[in-house]
């Protein structure tokens, strides 16, 4: 009954952070993509503006977003307050520490906006532009920054989920290229448009700060009709936005300070693992198989990274001490998807209670869907359970 509860509790948690981050990745995009229009003109990006970031700017879609922003920040500390070990390998690593970074860095994006429109102050890409190239550069690069830092962990993610399915290898085909190219578009765009911003400001010797003075004609950037001049909440966005950005960090130390101390505190068993014919290499009983062969460094696949989901990191079990632990509903799902029989465990899923293990990877380390035209194991040369 716990275990049952467990499990759907974890189908959730993992449901809710693929699909928060996807919202996050679908709101980025669009960022980029209007962003990259810059290469053009700053007209061409106004009007495409209400079909790419204007459609996140209202109230409901503000407010998932922000909701969005908090569950994957908070599953992804759970999930490293979960982790056996902060031994990985980089890709695993650059999604980690991004994955950190990102509300914190996000969040002076979604304040600052947010904060646009409850003043009544109407967003456009002039006033931003403005702002972010003549009166607060320092903002503008942090926005740069940004930027690069949510893409890189929406596409570390996204690639990590597609590479689990063996349905979806033909999309990683063109999504390389693409995980390159939307960046490199916006980016482009983005400075484009700062350099026809920085020259008519020096053309016209328009003085700093921006929102406190009439905006002057525009050739490029077609600049908002008004009588007023605009005065941005610029301390308040400022003290939220470090609110947020020292209670992230608050958390993010905490959650490894208790990790560090669950780990310490909780009891272990001695595991002697023996896969293949390499040498016996001794880890704890809390460590699953696959970390134990990262923690030695022995390569074996593992494309979803370790989230039970692609099956790459199956192995067969030829001899064990202990009892092994039941395998849990997604790790009996994914077996099943990959036809694994019933010998063979998640590396990712099963860890060993102590004890002497051995096993036999049942896909090569370099393993790839691409390569593949099948994702089923290879056929077990022997389909008896083995038992030491
Ligand atoms: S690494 Fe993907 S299922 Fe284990």
């Amino acid at each position: 009954m716990a275990r049952a509860g467990a499990n759907r509790s974890g189908l959730i948690i993992r449901t809710a952070r693929v699909y928060s981050g996807l919202f996050m990745l679908a709101f980025v995009t669009a960022h980029l993509l209007n962003l990259s229009l810059g290469v053009f003109s700053g007209d061409a990006m106004n009007k495409a503006k209400p079909f790419l970031t204007g459609i996140w700017s209202n109230p409901v879609m503000g407010s998932l977003l922000l909701t969005a922003l908090v569950v994957h920040f908070l599953i992804g500390l759970w999930a490293i307050y979960r982790r056996p070990t902060l031994r990985t390998n980089p890709q695993d690593l650059v999604q980690l520490l991004s994955g950190i970074c990102v509300v914190p860095l996000l969040a002076t994006h979604v304040v600052g906006v947010m904060s646009l429109k409850l003043n009544g102050i109407p967003f456009d890409y002039a006033i931003a532009l403005k702002f972010f190239w003549v009166d607060r550069p320092e903002i503008g690069l942090l926005q740069v920054i940004l930027l690069s830092v949510v893409w890189i962990h929406g596409c570390a993610g996204l690639i990590t989920w597609l590479r689990s399915k063996s349905d979806m290898r033909n999309v990683l085909g063109w999504l390389y290229p693409l995980a390159v190219a939307v960046p490199v578009m916006a980016l482009t765009g983005y400075a484009e448009v700062g350099r026809q911003v920085l020259i008519e400001v020096q053309s016209q010797a328009a003085p700093s700060g921006y929102y406190e003075t009439e905006p002057a004609a525009s050739t490029s950037i077609p600049q908002p009709a008004r009588t007023e001049p605009i005065r941005l909440p610029y301390e308040q966005v400022k003290r939220i936005t470090n609110g947020i950005i020292w209670w992230s960090i608050a958390l993010a130390a905490l959650t490894l300070i208790a990790r560090e101390v669950r780990v310490r505190v909780q009891s272990s068993q001695v595991v002697v693992i023996r896969r293949g014919n390499a040498p016996a290499l001794a880890s704890t009983s809390q460590l699953s198989v696959l970390d134990s062969f990262r923690a030695h460094h022995q390569p074996h696949a593992s494309l979803c990274e370790g989230r039970g989901r692609c099956g790459t990191c199956a192995v067969r079990v030829t001899g064990f001490e202990y009892p092994l632990p039941e395998p849990t509903a997604l790790e009996i799902k994914t077996l099943r998807r990959i036809g694994a029989t019933e010998d063979m465990r998640l590396a990712c899923q099963l860890t060993p209670a102590g004890g002497h293990l051995s096993v036999e990877p049942v896909y090569p380390a370099d393993f790839t869907f691409e390569e593949s035209e099948h994702a089923h194991p290879i056929p077990p040369p022997d389909m008896k359970q083995a038992q030491t």
